[in-house]
C-alpha cells in the first residue's frame, strides 16, 4: 500500500549501470515513468529499450553531472517528455582509492564535484520545484533520494574523499528532510553496503593499482536489485534512511559509539591488506 506510484515520474542520474539502472527498472515495474541520465548513451539506450520492452515508459538524457547545466537539462527533459516530475534519485558517483596525502588537488576537486556538489545542486533544484507542486495522494509534493553509502558513517582509510562525499550527501539530506518535513517534500538517503555493480572495476581502473582500501568481501556483496527494491518501498512509504543490511547498520552504530574500537578494527584490516 502507501503512495500510488502509477504514472509518477522519477529522474535518475547514473542510471546507465548498477544501482541506478536497477532502480530505473524497478520503478518502471512499480508503474512509474522514468527518465535516466549518465554519460554513456549506448548504455542509456539499452536501459530505455529494456523498460519499453516490458511495457514501461522511459526516456534518457546524455549528461555529465559535473556540469550544473546538465542537471537542469535532466529536469527539463522530464517535464518535456512526461509533463511532470514527482521524484529524483541523485545516484551518479564513483570511487577512487588514495591515501589522504596522495590525492592530487584535481582528483579531490573532481570527486567532490561529481559525488557531492552535483547531488546538492539537484536536491536544491528539485526541492524548490517540488515545493510549488500540489500534494499528491499520501500527502507528498515530491520525493528526493540521494545515493549515499554505509561508509558515510566512517572515515574509510585510503577512501577518505569518497567516504567524505557520501557523508556530506547524508548530512544535507538529513537537514533538508527535517526542514521540509512539514511542507510535504520527502528527502531520503540510501546507504548501500558493497553492491555488485561496475563500481569496483571503475574504482580500480581509476586508481591504477593494487587494492588498498577495506571493502565488503565478495560473498557479502548484495545485488543492485536489493537496493532498487528498497528504494521502491521507500517511494511508496517515505522514510529518512534506506538501509539494506541490518548487521552493517548495527556495526556502524557500534563504531559511532566506540570510535576507538572501530579504528582498531580498521587498522587491523588495513595491516592485513598491506601484507605481501
Ligand atoms: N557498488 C557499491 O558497493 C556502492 C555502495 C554504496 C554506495 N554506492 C553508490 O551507488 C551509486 C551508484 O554506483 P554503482 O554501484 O551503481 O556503480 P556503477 O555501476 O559504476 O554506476 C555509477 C553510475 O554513475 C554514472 N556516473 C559516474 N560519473 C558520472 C558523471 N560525471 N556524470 C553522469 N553520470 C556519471 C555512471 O554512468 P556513466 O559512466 O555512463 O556516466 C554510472 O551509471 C554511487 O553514488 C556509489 O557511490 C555504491
Amino acid at each position: 500500500m502507501g503512495i500510488d506510484l502509477k504514472s509518477r515520474t522519477i529522474a535518475i542520474t547514473g542510471a546507465s549501470s548498477g544501482i541506478g539502472k536497477a532502480t530505473a527498472i524497478a520503478c518502471s515495474r512499480a508503474g512509474m515513468r522514468v527518465i535516466v541520465g549518465a554519460r554513456r548513451e549506448d548504455e542509456l539506450k539499452k536501459v530505455v529499450e529494456a523498460i519499453r520492452a516490458e511495457g514501461g515508459d522511459a526516456a534518457y538524457v546524455v549528461m555529465d553531472v559535473s556540469n550544473p547545466k546538465d542537471n537542469e537539462r535532466l529536469v527539463e527533459a522530464a517535464m518535456d517528455h512526461f509533463g511532470s516530475l514527482y521524484s529524483v534519485f541523485a545516484n551518479a558517483g564513483y570511487g577512487l582509492e588514495r591515501s589522504v596525502l596522495a590525492y592530487t588537488d584535481a582528483e579531490l576537486d573532481e570527486m567532490f564535484r561529481v559525488n557531492f556538489w552535483s547531488c546538492l545542486q539537484l536536491m536544491r533544484l528539485t526541492g524548490n520545484m517540488f515545493l510549488k507542486q500540489p500534494p499528491v495522494n499520501g500527502g507528498k509534493r515530491g520525493h528526493i533520494l540521494v545515493c549515499s553509502s554505509c561508509v558515510s558513517k566512517i572515515g574509510l582509510p585510503n577512501y577518505a574523499a569518497y567516504s567524505a562525499t557520501k557523508s556530506l550527501q547524508d548530512h544535507f539530506a538529513r537537514a533538508m528532510r527535517i526542514e521540509l518535513a512539514d511542507q510535504g517534500v520527502a528527502v531520503s538517503s540510501v546507504h548501500p553496503i558493497g553492491t555488485k555493480t561496475e563500481f569496483f572495476d571503475t574504482a580500480k581502473r581509476l586508481s591504477g593499482g593494487k587494492r588498498i582500501s577495506i571493502q565488503t568481501p565478495e560473498r557479502f556483496k548484495q545485488p543492485a536489485e536489493t537496493v532498487a527494491n528498497a528504494i521502491v518501498r521507500c517511494l511508496r512509504k517515505p522514510k529518512g534512511e534506506v538501509w539494506t543490511s541490518f548487521p552493517m547498520r548495527a556495526m556502524l552504530a557500534l563504531g559511532t559509539a566506540f570510535p576507538g574500537l572501530a579504528d582498531a578494527m580498521m587498522l587491523k584490516r588495513q595491516r592485513q591488506l598491506a601484507e605481501p
